[in-house]
């Protein structure tokens, strides 16, 4: 037996064994709220495709259209002409979006994390991030050169505290949305603190972008203007229904990383289908307000569902619905479960949470029937468990 044989099977006695999971072919035009596992089909309860658009027409025509003028791969760096007129187009759209004046792309999020938060972040610099920060942010700030310092999630006292005792350059690192809990970051008060420490703010909008504020993200929610001391992360592979990211900010912040964030310099561009395909997202986004109002009703409809049956959904404010299990043994059967009558909602454990749930997550592409049949399924469940 090897050692990685030895580590896995340590893992699986955990009930930590991780397995990939593959899905069907969507047959254009089909309802975007389900997947095809195996053959099986299953209310999806787990996709970040927020606003279902993965699956639409608008973005794949877009996509055929670009590979069609520029081909399937874009060949090089951005700096070695892999980029097109399509990917300055998306920036300006980025930067009119976010209300900055400029953006740059990068493949993930990330990508964007990790080499933007150490381009940004040297070694006189200070980096204070938020305890349950995404683990492309813990891995960007691993990179950096600067000192860091975990603060209590969202405890804005902590923070000020340790922003107090703290010398030189700052820079406060928090998700907006909270990709496992569903909870919105206390962007004002951080922002405060952060004008008063003279601190940059970074923003990881990854599930802000295109669900909150109009679909701009989480500063529009709060009402909060862009200025030089915010810099706004988000991605287009949750609901923009694409892939890769973007940086928005200053011209000189991006200017900055276009010289220094080594994800960007040393990595071929996005092909420009993929670039296509979020440009198509954005003009959906802005040309169809009922989008962005089902996703709300639906979220209000499945909490209030969930809260009828005593369930703990953590702090959640958004369309991420955490469940809190109290075991990794729940979180496991109540997939199962969920899995036998066709609904798809993985259990998340640890490492990638501290504790362990269902993370459900609603989409504009549900109807009330999902939601009915998982809340049915769930209450059988609840009854099964007395
Ligand atoms: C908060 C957050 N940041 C960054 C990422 C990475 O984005 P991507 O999937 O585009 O690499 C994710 C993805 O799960 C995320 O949830």
């Amino acid at each position: 037996m090897s050692m990685f044989d030895k580590n896995l099977e340590g893992l699986r006695q955990k009930n930590l064994l991780r397995k990939i999971c593959d899905r069907g072919a969507i047959p254009s035009g089909k309802d975007p709220s389900k997947i095809l596992i195996s053959g099986i089909e299953y209310v999806n309860f787990a996709s970040n495709d927020y606003l279902g658009l993965a699956g639409r027409i608008e973005l794949a025509e877009a996509a055929k259209k670009a590979i069609d003028t520029y081909g399937a791969g874009a060949g090089a760096s951005r700096l070695l002409a892999g980029g097109t007129e399509i990917h300055n187009e998306l920036e300006r759209s980025i930067a009119e979006f976010k209300a900055t004046e400029a953006a740059l792309l990068f493949n993930s999020g990330y990508t964007a994390n990790i080499s933007a938060i150490p381009a940004l972040a040297g070694e006189d610099c200070t980096i204070f991030s938020d305890e349950l920060n995404h683990a492309s942010i813990v891995d960007g700030c691993r990179l950096s050169r600067a000192k860091k310092i975990i603060y209590r999630h969202t405890d804005t006292e902590h923070l000020s505290g340790l922003l107090e005792q703290s010398k030189g350059e700052k820079i406060v690192i928090t998700e907006t949305v909270f990709s496992m809990d569903g909870d919105i970051a206390p962007i004002a008060d951080l922002l405060r603190l952060c004008k008063d420490h003279k601190a940059l703010l970074y923003l990881d909008d990854a599930h802000g972008t295109g669900v909150l504020g109009e679909g701009r993200g989480t500063l529009k929610h709060f009402g909060i203007e862009p200025d030089s001391s915010i810099i706004q992360m988000g991605t287009f592979s949750k609901a923009l229904g694409s892939l890769g990211a973007f940086i928005a900010g200053d011209k000189a912040v991006i200017d900055w990383l276009v010289n220094t964030a080594r994800g960007f310099i040393f990595s071929t561009a996005l092909p420009a289908s993929v670039v296509a395909a979020s440009l198509a997202a954005i003009g959906l986004i802005r040309s169809d307000k009922r989008l962005i109002e089902r996703l709300r009703t639906n979220r209000a409809c499945l909490f209030d569902g969930l809260k009828q049956l005593g369930f703990d959904t953590m702090k959640s404010e958004t369309p991420i619905i955490p469940l809190n299990t109290g075991s990794i043994e729940n979180s496991l059967s109540l997939s199962q479960q969920l899995s036998d009558q066709g609904i798809y909602a993985p259990a998340i454990r640890p490492p990638t949470v501290p504790t362990p749930r269902l993370r459900l997550t609603v989409t504009a592409a549900h109807t009330g029937s999902d939601m009915e049949k998982l809340l049915s399924a769930l209450k059988e469940w609840q009854s099964a468990k007395k």
